[in-house]
């Protein structure tokens, strides 16, 4: 099967249905590889096509208008900040997540989750280690708006478990235009996509 078909979706499918669908994909298309910025690349374009190919997420109002990941930026190959940005945070290290592989419309680049100064609704499921659903980003304190369009949003926590310690590594983020886009269906699937993108990578 070419890679592109793995995001169609059969017709008929609830919604419990269709996330162990997108699952299932999503383990063949991630089987063989470690690398973590080319599973996440093709994790966030398989969720992003195949929500969109479901009906409830992908006409008019309600679609999805991105998906896809931040990661803590120690992750990533230094360096990480021109002077200018650094000179912006006022802050050499700053504990941050930057922009990771996505599907969407462009996106900040770096999310604050130092101490005190983290906002924001991947900071909070970073933070707290929990999926954050919000129903209205515009009753949600500090959430941070990349697209004015975006009405709800769920933010996952990518969780990696390190000598018996579980610790965030960064979050998975779907928005949609619609209010209310998301409930704990959503919540379930993409709680056990994340654990999958997790496992199939190396850190
Ligand atoms: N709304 C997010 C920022 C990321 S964008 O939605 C892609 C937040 O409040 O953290």
């Amino acid at each position: 099967m070419p890679h592109a078909d793995s995001a169609m979706i059969p017709s008929g499918l609830d919604k419990p249905a269709f996330w162990e669908h997108v699952h299932e994909q999503l383990s063949y298309l991630l089987d063989g590889q470690r690398n973590w910025v080319t599973n996440l690349a093709n994790a966030s374009s398989l969720l992003y096509n195949s929500l969109l190919a479901f009906p409830e997420f992908g006409t008019g109002e309600r679609m999805v208008n991105w998906c896809g990941f931040y990661l803590n930026s120690e992750l990533f190959p230094a360096p990480q900040l021109t002077a200018t940005a650094k000179a912006e945070t006022q802050d050499d290290q700053p504990a941050r997540l930057l922009l990771g592989p996505f599907c969407g419309k462009p996106a900040c680049q770096l999310i604050n989750v130092a101490p005190g100064r983290a906002r924001g609704v991947c900071a909070d499921a970073y933070c707290q280690r929990k999926t954050v659903l919000v129903q209205d980003v515009d009753a949600y304190p500090g959430h941070i708006a990349c697209d004015g369009e975006t009405k709800s949003e769920v933010v996952c926590p990518l969780l990696l478990t390190v000598n018996g310690e579980e610790k965030a590594i960064g979050v998975l983020d779907l928005d949609c235009l619609a209010l209310s886009g998301f409930n704990e269906q959503d919540q379930a699937g993409l709680e056990k996509i994340a654990k999958l993108v997790v496992d199939a990578c190396d850190w």
